[in-house]
């Protein structure tokens, strides 16, 4: 009897001990688990009830059953006084303050070549022309053995490109895309190619070894020049509104005759002369002329029937113009407060 009982006072005193230690309510849980589980303190008082005597088991089970009833309610009031507190910690620390300013998403825009390409595809398609796309690397023929660039011809020397091999080249102009539609499309053709250009030169305010151009190529029976001009002159009155002076130059291409070039009173200077016009107080934008009958032969349309113009615009170009940017290494240089100048509001 004695041994019991004091087995009992000792397991309560170790209880009331391992409690007062407690300071999660995990830490609870392992004490229930100590004192009240199957392997626990008090199934091995249950054991030793086995061998009393007879008269004295009543009161032993009394003894472990008071005893079992005090854990349980020491453990129930401590683990709702701990998890309380752990509950109220753990609001106070993913506590939301309601009053800030909630964080704006990111949208982005698009860059002011691509709102450019639209633009200029929209109007083209508004007269008429559909589009066409040609590949950025290209071989020596489509971009220049087709378009009259022969060999050793000295034209070539104004477009270096970076080669791949001796007969692929990263093209120069859009103006390979010509020869390309002629092969698939009978006349008439009436089409506009924009995409990326390359070439080997020198980095300025006004050029870059990669730009944009937009080929026009339009070919029937009976074009003549008049039309290029009344075509050109629509175009440039629907791209720039009013107020925008535009000077025709013949020039040279060897894959038109006659060859013009086009420009554009600089926007930057008003024609006063700038870094972006190299002080020339304009700015070329386009080259263009009536299709060379060999450029029509290559690409297998007879020239005896058919006639045509094309023109070629350097986007990049029409860009600095448009939104008065004066140089066009911002265009590249991927920096946000520059690109973010182009949203949209709304
Ligand atoms: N491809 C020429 C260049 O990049 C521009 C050009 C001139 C295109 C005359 C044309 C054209 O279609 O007819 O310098």
């Amino acid at each position: 009897m004695k041994t019991f009982a004091s087995e009992i006072a000792k397991i309560r005193e170790s209880f009331l001990q391992d409690l007062q230690e407690a300071i999660r309510s995990k830490d609870v849980e392992e004490i229930r688990i100590k004192y009240l589980g199957k392997k626990g303190s008090l199934s091995s008082l249950m054991k030793l009830l086995k061998d009393a005597k007879e008269e004295e088991r009543p009161l032993f089970g009394k003894l472990v059953n008071d005893l079992k009833e005090e854990i349980t309610s020491h453990i129930e009031n401590s683990l709702k006084r701990l998890s309380l507190g752990e509950q109220s910690q753990k609001f106070s620390r993913e506590k939301i303050d309601v009053t800030l300013p909630g964080r704006r998403a990111f949208v982005g825009n698009l860059h002011p070549v691509t709102m450019m390409i639209e633009e200029l595809i929209g109007i083209f398609s508004s007269m008429g022309f559909s589009v066409q796309f040609g590949p950025d690397l290209e071989s020596d023929f489509y971009n220049f053995e087709a378009l009259n660039f022969s060999k050793d011809h000295p034209a070539r020397d104004m477009q270096d490109s970076f080669y791949v091999s001796p007969n692929m080249l990263l093209r120069t102009q859009t103006s390979n895309v010509q020869v390309r539609v002629m092969e698939s499309y009978p006349p008439p053709i009436r089409i506009v190619a924009p995409g990326r250009c390359f070439r080997n030169e020198n980095v300025s305010a006004r050029s870059h070894v990669l730009f944009h151009q937009i080929e026009a190529l339009y070919i029937d029976k009976g074009v003549t020049f008049a039309d290029l001009m009344a075509t050109l002159e629509e175009f440039l009155a629907k791209f720039f509104k009013k107020g925008v002076k535009v000077r025709f130059r013949p020039s040279y291409f060897p894959f038109v005759e006659p060859g013009m070039e086009v420009d554009v009173r600089c926007t930057q200077c008003s024609g006063q002369g700038c870094r972006l016009c190299k002080y020339s107080g304009w700015l070329e934008i386009l080259g263009a002329g009536m299709v060379h009958p060999n450029v029509m032969r290559a690409g297998g349309v007879d020239p005896e029937i058919f006639t045509g113009f094309a023109w070629g615009l350097g986007i990049e170009r029409m860009a600095l113009l448009h939104y008065e940017i004066p140089d066009i290494r911002f265009l590249t240089e991927n920096d946000m407060r520059f690109l973010e100048q182009f949203k949209e509001e709304g």
